[in-house]
């Protein structure tokens, strides 16, 4: 079973920088929680341990980014895929989901942020769509952090559910064929409105983005980092956003935009 370093040894590419709090952070930062099972696989203890400390891990994530001046972060909690494993597996991801909203909403609330939830609500239990539904309602007008949860996700579902929606529109005559454009596209999602991820990270060393926002990291920068989800923190969240300040954003062009 490979061991990964530290958090705290977490820097991962040759653009490594060190992390400089005067220059703004990346308005949006995307993350792939990846690695509770090999976390706790190393540790002999059951998988959903890793999956509980993973939570732990969310937590600090949440006021590390707000407290850094990260408007928006989205994580992966449960993608379109994850219903494959195991179900007792399953049934522990959706109790830590539950479990999640239920102890930490009110706290989330009065730190001022603003929980999203992007990915597919049918075919979720009753309560937990309910939960979803209540954390956005509570939440609805803070100004602070945007957690987005992207819960019941897979970036393919999340296209064809736009790709639906735009022919419904186009067949109702709402929307011309000829008129649609990436923009058009972008607008179908399930978060509209939101900007496309400056930085995704992706923690246990996988280097592949498994289905997440992929309509929306195609200017995005992507930085993995060999820490198990389990053990990140702050300084390995400095450690990626460093990185990403040391590299240059054209975005297509010729013109470097380093990245703000
Ligand atoms: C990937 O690790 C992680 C997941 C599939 C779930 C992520 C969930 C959490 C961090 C906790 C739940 C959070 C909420 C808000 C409910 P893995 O199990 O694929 O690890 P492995 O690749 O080492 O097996």
């Amino acid at each position: 079973m490979s061991e990964a370093p530290s958090a705290s040894n977490a820097k991962s590419g040759s653009n490594a920088a060190a992390f400089d709090a005067s220059r703004p952070a990346p308005r949006h930062v995307a993350i792939i929680m990846d690695g509770n099972g090999r976390w706790a696989a190393g540790r002999g203890m059951p998988r959903v341990e890793g999956h509980r400390r993973g939570v732990e891990a969310l937590r600090r994530t949440i006021r590390a980014a707000a407290d850094i001046g990260i408007k928006v972060l989205t994580i992966f909690s449960f993608s379109s895929e994850n219903w494959s494993r195991p179900a007792a597996e399953v049934g522990e991801l959706m109790g830590l989901l539950r479990r999640f909203i239920r102890n930490d909403l009110a706290e989330l609330h009065k730190s001022g942020v603003r929980v999203r939830v992007i990915g597919e609500r049918e075919g979720l239990a009753d309560d937990i769509g309910r939960l979803l539904i209540e954390a956005e309602e509570l939440t609805k007008a803070n100004q602070g952090l945007t957690l987005v949860v992207a819960f019941n996700y897979g970036a393919r579902q999340e296209i064809a559910r736009a790709a639906r929606r735009i022919a419904e529109a186009v067949a109702e005559g709402r929307l011309e064929a000829a008129a649609i454009t990436p923009d058009t596209v972008s607008s179908y999602l399930d978060a509209p409105d939101l900007p496309d991820p400056d930085l995704i990270i992706r923690t246990s060393g996988e280097q592949r983005l498994s289905n997440f926002l992929l309509w929306q990291s195609a200017y995005s920068e992507l930085v993995f980092l060999p820490v198990h989800w389990p053990d990140f923190d702050r300084a390995a969240l400095e450690a990626a956003i460093g990185e990403y300040h040391g590299r240059e954003r054209r975005f297509g062009g010729l013109v470097a935009k380093t990245g703000s």
